[in-house]
Protein backbone atom coordinates (compact mmCIF):
# COMPACT_ATOMS: atom_id res chain seq x y z
CA UNK A 1 0.00 0.00 0.00
CA UNK A 2 2.48 2.16 0.96
CA UNK A 3 3.77 3.20 -2.82
CA UNK A 4 0.17 4.05 -3.57
CA UNK A 5 0.61 7.19 -1.05
CA UNK A 6 1.14 10.62 -2.33
CA UNK A 7 4.56 10.20 -0.37
CA UNK A 8 5.85 13.45 -1.94
CA UNK A 9 3.08 15.66 -1.20
CA UNK A 10 4.36 18.74 -0.18
CA UNK A 11 1.81 21.67 -0.21
CA UNK A 12 -0.39 19.80 2.93
CA UNK A 13 -0.50 20.57 6.22
CA UNK A 14 0.30 17.37 7.20
CA UNK A 15 4.05 17.92 7.51
CA UNK A 16 6.16 14.83 7.04
CA UNK A 17 3.16 12.75 7.94
CA UNK A 18 1.35 10.99 5.31
CA UNK A 19 -2.18 12.11 4.05
CA UNK A 20 -4.40 9.28 5.17
CA UNK A 21 -8.00 10.60 3.48
CA UNK A 22 -8.29 13.58 1.34
CA UNK A 23 -11.32 15.84 -0.08
CA UNK A 24 -10.89 17.50 -3.47
CA UNK A 25 -13.26 19.88 -4.61
CA UNK A 26 -16.37 17.63 -2.44
CA UNK A 27 -19.82 19.14 -3.10
CA UNK A 28 -22.74 17.61 -2.15
CA UNK A 29 -26.12 18.27 -3.38
CA UNK A 30 -29.55 17.33 -1.47
CA UNK A 31 -32.11 17.41 -3.66
CA UNK A 32 -35.53 17.55 -1.86
CA UNK A 33 -38.31 18.16 -3.84
CA UNK A 34 -37.76 21.56 -5.62
CA UNK A 35 -35.44 22.69 -3.45
CA UNK A 36 -31.77 21.72 -4.02
CA UNK A 37 -29.63 22.68 -0.51
CA UNK A 38 -26.17 22.64 -1.32
CA UNK A 39 -24.40 21.32 1.79
CA UNK A 40 -20.98 21.43 0.71
CA UNK A 41 -19.03 23.22 -1.59
CA UNK A 42 -16.01 22.42 -3.00
CA UNK A 43 -14.20 21.33 0.20
CA UNK A 44 -10.53 20.47 -0.27
CA UNK A 45 -9.36 18.69 3.24
CA UNK A 46 -6.34 16.63 4.04
CA UNK A 47 -6.37 13.93 6.76
CA UNK A 48 -2.91 13.62 8.15
CA UNK A 49 -2.12 9.76 9.40
CA UNK A 50 -2.13 10.08 13.25
CA UNK A 51 -3.23 13.73 13.96
CA UNK A 52 -6.30 14.86 15.82
CA UNK A 53 -8.34 17.00 13.93
CA UNK A 54 -10.74 19.22 14.86
CA UNK A 55 -13.96 20.08 11.81
CA UNK A 56 -15.65 22.93 13.39
CA UNK A 57 -18.75 24.98 12.21
CA UNK A 58 -22.23 26.06 13.81
CA UNK A 59 -25.41 23.58 12.79
CA UNK A 60 -25.76 23.43 9.51
CA UNK A 61 -22.75 24.30 7.81
CA UNK A 62 -21.79 21.07 6.44
CA UNK A 63 -19.56 19.15 8.79
CA UNK A 64 -21.82 15.16 9.27
CA UNK A 65 -22.29 15.82 5.68
CA UNK A 66 -18.46 15.79 5.37
CA UNK A 67 -17.58 13.17 8.00
CA UNK A 68 -19.89 10.93 6.03
CA UNK A 69 -18.30 11.67 2.74
CA UNK A 70 -14.58 11.33 4.00
CA UNK A 71 -15.69 7.85 6.26
CA UNK A 72 -17.09 6.32 3.08
CA UNK A 73 -20.98 5.96 4.01
CA UNK A 74 -21.90 8.55 1.12
CA UNK A 75 -20.48 9.72 -1.80
CA UNK A 76 -20.11 13.66 -3.23
CA UNK A 77 -22.38 15.21 -5.68
CA UNK A 78 -18.84 16.32 -7.46
CA UNK A 79 -15.45 16.28 -6.34
CA UNK A 80 -13.20 12.99 -5.06
CA UNK A 81 -12.50 10.98 -2.06
CA UNK A 82 -9.04 9.90 -1.95
CA UNK A 83 -8.34 6.94 0.65
CA UNK A 84 -4.66 5.64 1.07
CA UNK A 85 -3.89 7.26 -2.48
CA UNK A 86 -7.11 5.72 -4.27
CA UNK A 87 -9.91 7.28 -5.71
CA UNK A 88 -13.13 6.36 -4.00
CA UNK A 89 -15.38 6.95 -6.95
CA UNK A 90 -13.06 4.20 -8.58
CA UNK A 91 -14.16 1.20 -6.06
CA UNK A 92 -16.63 -0.65 -6.54
CA UNK A 93 -19.37 -0.81 -3.43
CA UNK A 94 -18.01 -4.24 -1.48
CA UNK A 95 -14.16 -2.85 -1.79
CA UNK A 96 -15.15 0.74 -0.43
CA UNK A 97 -17.39 -0.88 2.19
CA UNK A 98 -14.16 -3.35 2.86
CA UNK A 99 -12.08 -0.32 3.31
CA UNK A 100 -14.52 1.27 5.72
CA UNK A 101 -14.68 -1.55 7.62
CA UNK A 102 -11.17 -2.59 8.51
CA UNK A 103 -9.70 1.07 8.69
CA UNK A 104 -12.63 3.39 10.28
CA UNK A 105 -14.41 3.63 13.53
CA UNK A 106 -17.30 5.69 13.74
CA UNK A 107 -18.48 7.78 17.02
CA UNK A 108 -21.48 9.27 17.05
CA UNK A 109 -23.59 12.20 19.23
CA UNK A 110 -26.68 9.52 19.71
CA UNK A 111 -24.33 6.11 20.56
CA UNK A 112 -26.10 4.01 18.07
CA UNK A 113 -26.11 0.73 20.69
CA UNK A 114 -28.61 -1.71 20.18
CA UNK A 115 -31.42 -1.49 22.96
CA UNK A 116 -31.58 -5.15 24.02
CA UNK A 117 -28.20 -5.91 23.50
CA UNK A 118 -24.89 -6.37 26.59
CA UNK A 119 -22.36 -4.11 25.79
CA UNK A 120 -20.02 -7.00 25.23
CA UNK A 121 -22.61 -7.93 22.45
CA UNK A 122 -22.69 -4.69 20.94
CA UNK A 123 -19.33 -4.15 21.01
CA UNK A 124 -18.72 -7.55 19.18
CA UNK A 125 -21.29 -6.71 16.65
CA UNK A 126 -18.60 -5.26 13.90
CA UNK A 127 -16.78 -8.46 14.29
CA UNK A 128 -19.39 -10.61 13.45
CA UNK A 129 -19.72 -8.83 10.44
CA UNK A 130 -15.70 -9.34 9.30
CA UNK A 131 -16.98 -12.90 10.00
CA UNK A 132 -14.06 -13.17 13.07
CA UNK A 133 -14.95 -16.41 15.19
CA UNK A 134 -16.89 -16.70 18.37
CA UNK A 135 -14.10 -16.95 20.87
CA UNK A 136 -11.96 -14.15 18.89
CA UNK A 137 -14.47 -11.89 18.75
CA UNK A 138 -15.21 -12.25 22.75
CA UNK A 139 -11.49 -12.06 23.93
CA UNK A 140 -11.25 -8.60 21.01
CA UNK A 141 -14.56 -7.40 22.35
CA UNK A 142 -13.83 -7.46 26.37
CA UNK A 143 -10.33 -6.10 25.32
CA UNK A 144 -11.82 -3.09 23.84
CA UNK A 145 -14.23 -2.82 26.79
CA UNK A 146 -11.51 -2.67 28.93
CA UNK A 147 -9.41 -0.04 27.46
CA UNK A 148 -12.68 2.89 28.04
CA UNK A 149 -12.38 1.55 31.41
CA UNK A 150 -15.90 -0.61 31.20
CA UNK A 151 -14.56 -4.63 32.17
CA UNK A 152 -17.20 -4.28 34.51
CA UNK A 153 -20.05 -3.54 32.85
CA UNK A 154 -19.77 -6.00 29.86
CA UNK A 155 -23.01 -8.06 31.06
CA UNK A 156 -24.96 -4.43 30.78
CA UNK A 157 -27.66 -3.14 28.75
CA UNK A 158 -27.80 -0.02 27.11
CA UNK A 159 -30.29 1.06 29.22
CA UNK A 160 -28.44 0.14 32.79
CA UNK A 161 -25.66 2.23 31.93
CA UNK A 162 -25.49 6.36 32.01
CA UNK A 163 -24.84 8.29 28.93
CA UNK A 164 -20.85 8.39 28.79
CA UNK A 165 -20.54 4.89 29.87
CA UNK A 166 -22.76 3.92 26.70
CA UNK A 167 -20.44 6.47 24.62
CA UNK A 168 -17.32 4.02 26.12
CA UNK A 169 -19.72 1.07 24.20
CA UNK A 170 -19.92 2.95 21.20
CA UNK A 171 -15.93 4.05 21.49
CA UNK A 172 -15.00 0.47 22.55
CA UNK A 173 -17.25 -1.31 19.21
CA UNK A 174 -15.35 1.90 17.16
CA UNK A 175 -12.16 0.35 17.97
CA UNK A 176 -12.57 -3.24 17.94
CA UNK A 177 -11.71 -3.63 14.63
CA UNK A 178 -8.41 -2.09 15.08
CA UNK A 179 -9.53 1.14 12.60
CA UNK A 180 -6.83 3.25 12.17
CA UNK A 181 -9.13 6.36 11.77
CA UNK A 182 -11.59 7.46 13.97
CA UNK A 183 -13.91 9.48 13.18
CA UNK A 184 -16.34 11.47 15.80
CA UNK A 185 -19.59 13.28 15.00
CA UNK A 186 -20.28 15.32 18.31
CA UNK A 187 -19.36 13.10 20.55
CA UNK A 188 -19.75 14.93 23.78
CA UNK A 189 -22.85 16.33 22.75
CA UNK A 190 -25.80 13.98 24.64
CA UNK A 191 -23.24 13.86 27.55
CA UNK A 192 -22.97 15.75 31.10
CA UNK A 193 -19.35 17.70 31.63
CA UNK A 194 -17.92 15.12 33.25
CA UNK A 195 -18.44 12.30 31.15
CA UNK A 196 -17.08 14.88 28.47
CA UNK A 197 -14.40 15.09 29.44
CA UNK A 198 -13.59 11.44 29.79
CA UNK A 199 -14.55 10.69 26.30
CA UNK A 200 -12.07 13.36 25.25
CA UNK A 201 -9.70 11.44 27.40
CA UNK A 202 -10.00 8.54 25.79
CA UNK A 203 -9.91 9.79 21.88
CA UNK A 204 -7.07 11.87 23.03
CA UNK A 205 -5.55 8.76 24.32
CA UNK A 206 -6.32 6.53 21.16
CA UNK A 207 -4.71 9.40 18.94
CA UNK A 208 -1.43 9.66 21.42
CA UNK A 209 -1.37 5.57 19.95
CA UNK A 210 -1.03 6.55 17.00
CA UNK A 211 -4.76 6.42 15.83
CA UNK A 212 -6.01 9.40 13.30
CA UNK A 213 -8.94 11.02 15.00
CA UNK A 214 -11.24 13.42 13.31
CA UNK A 215 -13.76 15.02 15.92
CA UNK A 216 -16.73 17.03 14.05
CA UNK A 217 -18.39 19.70 16.46
CA UNK A 218 -19.72 23.00 16.98
CA UNK A 219 -18.25 23.50 20.28
CA UNK A 220 -14.54 25.52 20.51
CA UNK A 221 -13.60 23.76 23.96
CA UNK A 222 -13.97 20.76 22.51
CA UNK A 223 -12.57 21.55 19.21
CA UNK A 224 -9.25 22.49 20.91
CA UNK A 225 -8.61 18.98 22.49
CA UNK A 226 -7.64 18.57 18.76
CA UNK A 227 -4.25 19.63 17.10
CA UNK A 228 -5.56 21.58 14.28
CA UNK A 229 -9.04 22.91 13.72
CA UNK A 230 -10.61 23.57 10.11
CA UNK A 231 -13.54 25.54 10.17
CA UNK A 232 -16.66 25.14 7.97
CA UNK A 233 -19.45 27.70 7.05
CA UNK A 234 -21.70 27.27 4.56
CA UNK A 235 -20.49 24.31 3.21
CA UNK A 236 -17.29 25.87 2.52
CA UNK A 237 -13.81 25.83 4.38
CA UNK A 238 -13.30 28.92 6.07
CA UNK A 239 -10.12 28.59 7.94
CA UNK A 240 -7.45 25.88 8.98
CA UNK A 241 -5.54 26.60 11.86
CA UNK A 242 -2.77 24.38 14.30
CA UNK A 243 -4.38 24.96 17.89
CA UNK A 244 -1.88 26.84 20.03
CA UNK A 245 -3.30 26.15 23.32
CA UNK A 246 -3.99 22.45 22.85
CA UNK A 247 -6.07 21.11 25.92
CA UNK A 248 -5.65 17.91 27.16
CA UNK A 249 -8.75 16.67 29.26
CA UNK A 250 -6.83 14.45 31.93
CA UNK A 251 -6.11 17.60 33.14
CA UNK A 252 -9.23 19.43 32.96
CA UNK A 253 -10.83 16.64 34.83
CA UNK A 254 -10.39 17.79 38.41
CA UNK A 255 -11.19 20.97 37.57
CA UNK A 256 -14.82 20.22 35.74
CA UNK A 257 -16.00 17.69 38.28
CA UNK A 258 -15.59 20.38 40.80
CA UNK A 259 -17.53 22.76 38.66
CA UNK A 260 -19.94 19.85 38.52
CA UNK A 261 -20.13 19.46 42.17
CA UNK A 262 -18.34 16.12 42.41
CA UNK A 263 -19.03 12.83 39.97
CA UNK A 264 -22.26 12.36 38.49
N1 LIG B 1 -30.23 13.90 4.07
C1 LIG B 1 -30.39 15.22 3.86
N2 LIG B 1 -31.32 15.67 3.01
C2 LIG B 1 -31.47 17.00 2.78
N3 LIG B 1 -30.73 17.95 3.35
C3 LIG B 1 -29.78 17.57 4.21
C4 LIG B 1 -29.56 16.19 4.52
N4 LIG B 1 -28.54 16.10 5.43
C5 LIG B 1 -28.15 17.38 5.66
N5 LIG B 1 -28.90 18.25 4.94
C6 LIG B 1 -28.74 19.73 4.92
O1 LIG B 1 -27.39 20.00 4.57
C7 LIG B 1 -26.88 21.08 5.36
C8 LIG B 1 -25.67 20.60 6.15
O2 LIG B 1 -26.11 19.65 7.12
P1 LIG B 1 -25.10 18.87 8.10
O3 LIG B 1 -24.01 18.31 7.30
O4 LIG B 1 -25.93 17.93 8.90
O5 LIG B 1 -24.55 20.07 8.99
P2 LIG B 1 -23.91 20.08 10.45
O6 LIG B 1 -23.49 18.68 10.79
O7 LIG B 1 -22.77 21.04 10.36
O8 LIG B 1 -24.96 20.59 11.38
C9 LIG B 1 -28.02 21.56 6.21
O9 LIG B 1 -28.64 22.63 5.54
C10 LIG B 1 -28.93 20.36 6.28
O10 LIG B 1 -30.26 20.75 6.47
MG1 LIG C 1 -24.01 17.43 12.37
Amino acid sequence: MEDLVRAGATDEPCDDARVVLEARGVSKTYHLGEVDVHALRGVDLSICDGRMLSLMGPSGSGKSTLMHIIGLLDRPSEGSVIVEGEEVSRMAPNELAAVRNRRIGFVFQSFNLLARTSALANVELPLVYAGVSGNERSRRAREALERVGLGDRMGHLPNQLSGGQQQRVAIARALVTEPSIVLADEPTGNLDSVSGVDVMTILQELNAHGITVVLVTHDDTVARHAERIVRLRDGMVVSDEAVADRIRASERREAVVKEAGGEG
